[in-house]
């Protein structure tokens, strides 16, 4: 047989190529996604793949279609993962697990297999991509079925083996990275009374160490696509690029969240999404000037269901097809500039414009105006309020 693996050049999945191996003698195609985590991750990966015993090792460039297909949509939505979270880890592994399946499929593979733990979101959102995809496929979790549990046990396995690693026995945080954040967990972390420590953090810089000068920055979006920074025309990769580094200099896009997992326990962790950050406060900033006030509310109720459909691993369904439709027809409309102030951690929209704009300074004047008349308001507001004034009415006996 032979089984694609999603490798990071990590421990785990270098553990997991000879483990493969041995216990389902298969062959083992390496498959890595480019999503954006920086060519520290990427460079020497072929090779590594190829020492470790994997037979063929595919790394597949997906960075603007997870930034065009994926994080955009998401965006249009307005998500939030329980008020804090900007989901970079949720959105990257649907399209992952999605370009596994197309590696499968060309080299004839009859299995997949991740490095997952069995107590995580990850495992669900791979295993939820690949029920959909390619349903077919034999699924192989290797943390639900080894004895092995310490770093220590798998380097041990590596060396029994003679497979040279360059990891080390300890390694205090679990992280993830893509281009629209990173995520850091495990360690001090681990206690939610303790604070993040300096060495946790590494895409962004301390807000307290931020300059003590606001920068601003412009944004450009022409039917909900962000076609401008600064006034440069960039593609949807190089956008967020050129924002995550704007951003990271004033200490922008840092959480400290608990969470809660879909499998039912509460996590906690710290994650840094610079650009997405200003991204998402230059996107609502907009929607401010042009949704009316239902279609606002309703867009805000699409966000809060898109973000548990994200982060539950329910990305290949028709759910997400739905709610992405209802979000494009507002983004639609989602054409102008918004400026960003950028200040010691903050992120604050200070100007904004649109040709869709319902704003309308004639209307909303606290100055002598010509449009509006006052006396209209009474009305309104009578009938508005009538069922109220009835009940009230009835329990003092006067109706
Ligand atoms: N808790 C976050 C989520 O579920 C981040 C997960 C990070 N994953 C990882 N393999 N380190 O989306
Ligand atoms: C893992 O357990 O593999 C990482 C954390 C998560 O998936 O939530």
């Amino acid at each position: 047989g032979k089984v694609v693996l999603a490798y990071s050049g990590g421990l785990d999945t270098s553990a997991i190529i000879p483990w493969l191996k041995e216990n389902y003698d298969c062959e083992v195609v390496a498959f890595a996604a480019d999503v954006g985590q920086g060519d520290e991750e990427l460079q020497g990966l072929h090779d590594k793949a190829i020492a470790t015993g994997a037979s063929e090792c595919h790394i597949v460039d997906l960075k603007e279609e997870f930034v065009k297909d994926y994080i955009f949509p998401t965006i249009k939505t307005g998500a939030v993962y329980e008020g804090l979270y900007l989901l970079g880890t949720s959105m990257a592994r649907p399209i992952i697990a999605k370009a596994q399946v197309e590696i499968a499929r060309k080299v004839g593979a009859d299995a997949l297999c991740h490095g997952c733990t069995g107590k995580g979101n990850d495992q669900v959102r791979f295993e939820g991509a690949f029920a959909a995809l390619a349903p077919d496929l034999q699924v192989i979790a290797p943390w639900r079925e080894w004895e092995m549990s310490s770093r220590e046990d798998l380097l041990n396995y590596l060396a029994e083996r003679n497979i040279k690693t360059s990891a080390s026995a300890t390694k205090i945080y679990s992280r993830d990275a893509n281009a629209w954040h990173i995520s850091h967990e495990g360690g001090e972390l681990e206690d939610p009374w303790c604070q993040p420590t300096k060495q946790v953090w590494t895409m962004t810089v301390d807000p307290l160490d931020a300059p003590d000068t606001p920068e601003n920055v412009e944004l450009s979006f022409a039917n909900g696509v962000l076609t401008h920074v600064n006034g440069e025309a960039l593609s949807a990769y190089q956008a967020l690029v050129k924002l995550n580094t704007i951003a990271a200099a004033h200490g922008v896009g840092r959480i400290d969240i608990v969470e809660n997992r879909l499998v039912g326990m509460k996590s906690r962790g710290a994650y840094e999404t610079p650009g997405g950050t200003v991204l998402m406060a230059a996107y609502k900033g907009l929607e401010t000037l042009i949704l009316d006030k239902r279609s606002l509310q309703f867009r805000e109720q699409l966000g809060l269901e898109f973000s548990h459909l994200v982060y539950d691993g329910r990305w290949f369904t028709p759910l997400r097809e739905s709610i992405l439709a209802a979000a494009e027809v507002f983004a639609q409309g989602m054409t102008g500039d918004v400026v960003v102030r950028l200040y010691k951690g903050f992120a604050q929209v200070v100007q904004r414009r649109s040709p869709n704009s319902l704003y309308s300074e004639d209307f909303a004047t606290f100055s002598k105006d010509e449009v509006y008349n006052q006396k209209h308001a009474e009305g309104f507001i009578r009938l508005y309020s009538l069922s109220s004034r009835i009940a009230a009415l009835k329990q003092s006996g006067g109706a």
